[in-house]
């Protein structure tokens, strides 16, 4: 994956071209040491409650808790998948083709090897919204409506542990949820989620090149895609899979407590460990005018999540070759 910044405000704070890519290098390290800070601060969930109770306190202040590193604890648990592996085809890298035909094609003058550059293109995210408003056990149709945040035990509303958005008992997960008027998805919400979404993929198609999916992107739909029960795949994506896509995001409108605004996370990756599929919800509560700018930032956020910068996906980073970066046998790539 190849990160390009161009039109962030770190980098218009370049004055010359050439400096540019400093200033990208600085704004992306930027972003690496707070997502490091952020997985460091999370391990210590007191710290964290401290924090929220902290931002409760200032009532005026709009602020959001990232729960990611809480949601892939939750996904290691026993009988749990972290997410699950689909094969894709790509393009042949135009430099192991002009490799190969060296051998043998004797005169060979006329063809140039394209610039490595031109096999990546701009990331294709796929958004699918089937899945707003359609989850009847997790989504907030009616005021008071008692729906499940997380996996509370026993199978129906058993009263214990309940949560409410106020936090108060503090219940942050696994807990039987009072749907207010807030929590519902109507007109107005749904439509600011979609402009929040399409925003994000845009913003993405700017800064991230990727090797480009050959034909469909191909989905296992083996099991729900994604957190707190996830959500199904569509039957015609695995079937038949989903063309000009390089990612798909499932959306859902669930709520949450506290001042969790989104949250999201990887389900499928393909055969190198890139995200091609992955869950993202957006809590109805905060689809409002004035936490516009905030969820923008947010779903950035969270997007990058599902795209890898998690401390537990760095294991599958790879290098250009599509080489693990942290395998034993390092030596013989240099
Ligand atoms: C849910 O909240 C409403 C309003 O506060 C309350 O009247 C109702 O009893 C609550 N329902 C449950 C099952 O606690």
């Amino acid at each position: 994956m190849e990160l390009r910044i161009r039109r962030n405000r770190c980098a218009e704070v370049a004055l010359l071209p050439r400096f540019e890519l400093n200033f990208a290098l600085v704004c992306v390290k930027v972003l690496l040491v707070l997502l490091i800070l952020e997985a460091a601060l999370a391990t210590t969930k007191e710290f964290r409650l401290q924090v929220q109770v902290l931002e409760q306190d200032k009532e005026n202040t709009v602020s959001h808790s990232c729960i990611h590193d809480q949601i892939i604890e939750q996904r290691k648990r026993p009988g749990r998948k972290v997410y699950s592996v689909s094969a894709q085809v790509y393009a042949e890298p135009d430099v192991f083709k002009s490799r190969q035909r060296r051998g043998r094609v004797l005169l060979d003058v006329s063809e140039r090897p394209k610039r490595h550059t031109d096999a990546k293109q701009p990331i294709r995210i796929y958004l699918n919204y089937d899945a707003v408003g359609h989850s009847s056990d997790r989504d907030c149709r009616n005021v008071g409506d008692i729906v499940k945040l997380g996996e509370p035990t026993g199978a129906s509303y058993s009263g214990k542990p309940s949560c409410n958005p106020q936090g108060d008992p503090p219940i942050f997960g696994d807990c039987w949820y009072n749907c207010t008027q807030d929590d519902i998805a109507g007109v107005d919400k749904k439509h600011r989620l979609r402009k929040a979404l399409e925003q994000t993929a845009d913003w993405f198609r700017r800064a991230l090149s990727v090797e480009p999916v050959r034909g469909n992107l191909r989905l296992s739909g083996y099991s729900a895609c994604g957190q707190d029960g996830g959500v199904q795949l569509p039957r015609e994506y695995v079937e038949e899979g989903v063309a000009n896509a390089d990612l798909v995001l499932l959306v859902t409108t669930r709520p949450t407590t506290g001042n969790t605004l989104a949250w999201a996370v990887a389900c499928e990756r393909d055969q190198w460990g890139r995200a091609i599929a992955g869950h993202v919800n957006v809590a109805p509560r905060h689809l409002t005018a004035e936490a516009e700018t905030l969820l923008s930032a947010t779903l950035i956020h969270e997007v990058t999540h599902v795209l890898g910068f998690d401390p537990h996906a760095f294991a599958h980073f790879r290098d250009e070759r599509k080489k693990k970066a942290n395998s034993g046998d390092r030596t013989s790539y240099g």
